[in-house]
């Protein structure tokens, strides 16, 4: 199965992605984290790891490559024979490199690439290997990828959505954010793919809940879990330390039972 989690920025996609990968590892299942916004570097530390993985697109020869074989129209770009990695039609984790692959436990963790430098261009390079890792990457029963996209829309626009089997909006309560739900699920559904809903996140009090879940219903989008703030995830936030996943475990069984129901 594989999932992904989007918003709008700040609405605390990556701690609901580090969240929810922690309650499925809990369950027995086998997790693989796509850490898939390239603006954005601390990912492994909500998860725990010392360290982020070498990104994928280093394993198909840099942003260079990647845009020079788009400007040649083939997706995979030209490079050697490591780019074949990502021209295979299918792709299994141990195909990669280890390096390539943070890993504890059972929770693993890729990512795809970070923008470092000033007018390094823009971030084609990245969607297109997000594209191509995430429709190619098999899972089994048992076997959950969740994918943490950047803030927006932007990656509606490449199609990655397609290759996914389920796409979750994360919402804060404000005006923008319950917006972007609502488009978030128009566009998943324009390309053919499952919406699931929507986790209401950072929620202060019980009226401000559902006051969140009417306005979702206005706009056709189902709840599929809140999670209140926690000064714990606040703080921890703060310093950089991993997402103190006891303070919210409750909230996210309750979502991870919902995403199971609803696939
Ligand atoms: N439930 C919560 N309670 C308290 N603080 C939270 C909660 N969820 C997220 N935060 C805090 O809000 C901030 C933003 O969260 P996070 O980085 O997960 O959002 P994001 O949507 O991934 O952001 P970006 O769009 O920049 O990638 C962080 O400091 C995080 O610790
Ligand atoms: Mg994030």
């Amino acid at each position: 199965m594989k999932i992904a989690l989007c918003g709008k920025g700040g609405s605390g996609k990556s701690t609901v992605v580090a969240l929810l990968a922690e309650e499925f590892r809990r369950r027995g299942w086998s997790v693989l984290v796509v850490d898939s916004d390239e603006s954005n570097s601390g990912l492994h530390r909500l998860l725990g790891f010392d360290r982020p993985p070498r990104p994928l697109l280093d394993l198909v020869g840099g942003k260079k490559n990647v845009r020079r074989g788009l400007k040649s129209g083939s997706s995979e770009g030209e490079g050697g024979p490591e780019l074949s990695v990502l021209a295979r039609p299918q792709l299994r984790l141990s195909d990669l490199p280890p390096e390539h692959v943070a890993a504890r436990d059972r929770t693993r963790l890729v990512t795809v690439g970070k923008i470092h430098q000033a007018l390094e261009g823009c971030a084609c390079p990245m969607g297109l290997v997000s594209r191509e890792f995430l429709k190619k990457i098999q899972t089994q029963e048992g076997e959950v990828v969740v994918v943490d996209f950047e803030a927006g829309l932007e990656h509606f626009g490449r199609g990655i959505e397609t290759s996914l089997d389920a796409v979750i909006v994360v919402v804060e309560p404000s005006f923008e954010s319950l917006e972007m739900a609502g488009k978030v699920r128009e566009l998943t559904e324009g390309a053919g793919a499952k919406f699931l809903g929507a986790v209401v996140n950072k929620v202060e009090s019980p009226g401000l809940a559902s006051q969140v879940s009417k306005e979702l219903e206005a706009r056709g989008v189902s709840l599929l879990g809140v999670i209140h703030h926690h000064a714990e995830i606040a703080a921890a936030g703060l310093t950089g330390g991993p997402v103190p996943w006891e303070s919210a475990r409750q909230e996210a069984a309750g979502i991870v039972d919902a995403v199971l129901a609803g696939r």
